[in-house]
């Protein structure tokens, strides 16, 4: 049967997480931690979802819906929305079998979830020549996206993901409908750890919590998201000059403001500081906080000495490149 293997990168935020949400300006960069996924065509109706982090769901196409849909994890109810959504754009009366593998950990902080549905509509698109192209895939996944992070989302890691590098984007109303600006920033020889707390945080809890901080304290929310905005202009350029030690300092800065919105957690300032008394240029969290990663620009030969301090705090140190390549099938 036709077998197509497909992947797609996680995301790391280097300024401006949560305000991006609003319609602010945010730095992300696609890294080298991939989910992969396998889709093979099947004779009959039935659809099998495997993931490696969420066990199996089951399903079947009767017109153009999925009934029956069986799940032990309710992780995988969008990735049969998902599924839903191309039998019914594309017609499809055969099923498939899609099996995840993913080295990104759930609910990490690098964008696992986009990943995965990054590389499933990857997937089905080679196992039925689609030819979706990857700046389509913010218009096709937001929804989602949204879903996922509980009601809210910038689909800043949906382009990350799909289109890959290391890029500014801004959320921007076109026709009346959300899209996504994107700027990319260039390869940039950039050395990074990450530094995961091992801390399972749901994305969604934190977005909640900035949302109703919001409603509570529009001022104080408007001063943290003004100061993030304005760090994340001042990264553009500095980005633009490759200049890391004024990319670090940014990204420290931008941190404080993180801590302001009350997104951080004891264990991602320790990490945090950690990294910088063992010579990073710069260290934030990344993505929704209250756990999950953290991460540090380095100079290349700081690398080992960071990871080692950050594994010390019984955290995971990863050293991963940035700015690869979006969803791409693989040989
Ligand atoms: C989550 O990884 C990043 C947030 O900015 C949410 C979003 O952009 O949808 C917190």
């Amino acid at each position: 049967m036709k077998t197509v293997k497909a992947s797609a990168p996680g995301s790391l935020f280097f300024a401006g997480e949560h305000a991006v949400v609003y319609g602010l300006p945010a730095i992300v960069t696609a890294i080298g931690k991939r989910t992969n996924v396998t889709a093979v065509q099947r004779r009959d109706s039935k659809i099998i979802i495997k993931s490696d982090a969420f066990e199996t769901a089951e399903t079947h196409i009767v017109g153009q819906k999925l009934v029956n849909r069986k799940f032990e994890k309710k992780e995988l109810e969008p990735l049969l929305d998902l599924c839903e959504k191309c039998v019914k754009k594309f017609k499809l009366q055969k099923g498939f079998e899609l099996d995840i593998k993913s080295e990104i950990m759930p609910e990490s902080g690098m964008s696992s979830s986009t990943a995965v549905l990054c590389a499933i509509l990857k997937a089905l698109d080679g196992l039925h020549d689609w030819n979706i192209k990857e700046e389509d895939y913010f218009d096709f996944l937001l929804e989602f996206q949204i879903k996922i992070h509980g009601g809210k989302a910038s689909g800043a890691e949906l382009v990350s993901s799909s289109m890959g590098g290391f890029n500014l984007v801004q959320k921007i109303q076109k026709n009346g409908k959300n899209a996504l600006e994107r700027r990319n920033l260039g390869k940039k020889e950039f050395f990074v750890v990450v530094g995961n707390t091992k801390i399972r945080s749901a994305t969604a809890l934190a977005v909640q919590h900035v949302a109703n901080l919001k409603q509570r304290k529009q001022k104080y929310v408007k001063e943290c998201f003004d100061n993030i905005e304005t760090i994340v202009e001042a990264m553009e350029k500095e980005i633009a000059k490759s200049t890391p030690i004024q990319v670090g300092k940014l990204m420290t800065e931008n941190q404080k403001w993180l801590e302001k919105l009350g997104v951080s957690h004891p264990k991602l300032d320790e990490c945090i500081q950690t990294a910088l008394v063992h010579g990073a240029l710069g260290a934030k969290l990344s993505g929704g906080g209250w756990g999950g990663v953290m991460f540090a620009l380095v100079e290349k030969q700081t690398t080992s000495k960071v990871a080692k301090a950050i594994n010390e705090l019984n955290c995971n140190a990863i050293v991963t490149e940035i700015g690869v390549e979006g969803a791409r099938i693989e040989k």
